[in-house]
């Protein structure tokens, strides 16, 4: 087996590349406005009722309309997961990592199809975009080859007349929720963690990129998975969604998506339903209030970059964005002006153009709450750039910067998900990791800084699941740098990570005397 080595990025400066994606374009727009079904054992289930994706960047162009689902369909593919779960069991797991390596194989000659789609449906640019389907591939790159590691338990002593084995098993059917800010590579992560483990699934899709999960569970069927395995359910969260959270044969539950929705699953997954005979565990990815650290002795043209790279990539829709900075008081306002130079050199439009570096934020809800964001820093801070919207068309938010906030400040405090960075100023170092680590967070965040004893610092103190220092604060790598924070920012899963499968199974010991 060919040893794990990540997905490369494309170097869309080549022309060749160049053409590729245009090509996945229309691949894309010949399909764009269709019609999809759920997929329930395998059977497509059509629906009267619909979901409507559109293109945040354009709001007229629908992307397709996918059937939904509702409590009595979610039943269905329950019961279709739980009839799959007694034979997928059983599959060899050399069998089930074959499925995912194929998947990345189909995959990566569609790449650029893909991520096309994500451009249409999530209004990812061009290298957004194709970083988020190469974290799919190595996905089912990285967990098809952890799965063979764990294949045969992990060692355990016997003592002479014994044998005693530690073997994994499955845990049961689990409901995947997937999110729109990585709809392809968390999506297809947190899926085929579950499935490559022998467990079935129960995927509901964010409703408002459901067409790349479904084109993804068809490369699944292509790639080998047998019916029923995995199951494709959108709907509402509300209906579908608790429901599957609350039903007694849901055995596991893998969220990623806001604090508020994950700790409501939290609640309600505790709760023991009548004819549950197992507490259900949940692995769930929420937020991130993340921060970079700028100390006096750095690199400031690399803080300043660094700094607006990971604050407006993907108009800050990332859990891991730079949401916060922290500039100690001798280069703050050198790195401030820069910052604001290099922010007003963004361009922001249709991220189907290339030249794009941002495009819209997802939807109306998102428009607004941003923007109602903006107003409340108005209040607390000194606007420096940006501050403006325009959702006639699609819902573009301007890359904003608040200036000289109160470090407990709502801007600084709470996760707006958007292009928003709020800049605090600290007196030291000290102070400066103090006011990082002040928030509920604790997801990621970087430190720009020469000074060796302070990085030891910060790599004791700062507490965040992944911390980055002298680069920005997004864009983990699969099996390079597992993905997943502290406190109220989930459960301390590592996605990516060497220890993320066992937590989709559970341990068997056996004692045999001989
Ligand atoms: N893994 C992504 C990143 O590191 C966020 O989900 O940016």
């Amino acid at each position: 087996m060919i040893p794990y080595k990540h997905e490369p990025f494309t170097d869309f400066s080549q022309e060749e590349n160049r053409n590729a994606y245009l090509e996945g374009l229309k691949t894309v727009e010949a399909y764009l406005g269709q019609d999809y079904p759920l997929i329930i054992g395998g059977e497509r289930v059509t629906t009267e009722d619909k979901i409507v994706s559109f293109n945040p960047a354009d709001k007229e162009e629908i992307i397709g309309r996918v059937s939904k689902s509702n409590k009595e369909l979610a039943e269905k593919a329950m019961q279709s997961a739980l009839e799959a779960f007694k034979s997928w069991k059983k599959v060899k797991p050399e069998v089930r990592a074959d499925v995912l390596f194929k998947a990345a194989a189909i995959i990566r000659r569609r790449k650029h199809e893909f991520s096309a789609l994500l451009t249409k449906e999530a209004g990812k640019p061009w290298n957004e975009a194709d970083a988020d389907t190469a974290e799919a591939i190595d996905f089912l790159e990285y967990y098809g080859r952890q799965m063979l590691r764990l294949k045969d338990g992990m060692p355990v002593e016997s003592r002479p007349g014994e044998y005693n084995r530690y073997d994994y098993i499955p845990l049961g059917v689990g409901v995947v929720i997937s999110p729109w800010n990585f709809a392809f590579a968390i999506m297809a992560g947190t899926t085929v963690a579950a499935m490559v483990t022998g467990n079935t699934v129960l995927l509901k899709p964010a409703s408002t990129t459901p067409i790349v999960a479904y084109k993804f569970i068809e490369v699944l069927e292509e790639a080998g998975m047998p019916a029923g395995v995995v199951n494709y359910i959108p709907g509402p969260g509300g209906e579908v969604g608790d429901y599957l959270v609350d039903h007694p044969k849901t055995r596991f539950i893998s969220f990623t998506g806001s604090r508020a929705v994950g700790l409501r699953i939290a609640e309600r997954s505790a709760k023991v339903n009548e004819g549950q005979i197992w507490i259900k565990r949940l692995i769930a990815e929420m937020g991130g209030k993340d921060t970079m650290v700028v100390d006096k002795e750095a690199d400031l043209e690399l803080a300043a970059q660094t700094i607006v790279k990971s604050a407006f990539g993907f108009s800050g829709q990332k859990c891991s964005a730079a949401s916060r900075a922290v500039i100690v008081e001798d280069v703050y306002d050198t790195v401030l002006e820069r910052v604001i130079e290099l922010t007003k050199e963004l361009t922001i439009g249709n991220p189907v153009e290339q030249s794009n570096f941002m495009g819209p934020v997802i939807d109306a809800a998102a428009f607004k709450k941003i923007t109602d964001y903006i107003e409340i820093g108005k209040e607390e801070g000194r606007l420096v750039v940006g501050g403006t919207g325009d959702d006639s068309t699609g819902y573009f938010v301007n890359p904003t910067v608040f200036a000289d906030l109160d470090p407990n400040s709502r801007i600084m405090q709470e996760e707006i998900f958007g292009p928003v960075i709020g800049i605090s100023k600290a007196k030291d170092f000290d102070q400066a990791l103090e006011i990082a680590n002040n928030t509920e967070y604790g997801l990621t965040g970087a430190v720009i800084t020469n000074n060796r004893e302070h990085l030891e610092q910060a790599r004791e103190e700062f507490h965040v699941g992944n911390l980055y220092f002298n680069r920005g604060c997004t864009g983990a790598i699969v099996g390079y740098q597992p993905f997943g924070g502290f406190n109220m920012s989930g459960t301390d899963s590592k996605a990516g990570g060497p220890d993320y499968l066992t937590l989709h199974l559970q341990a068997k010991t056996t004692s045999e005397m001989l």
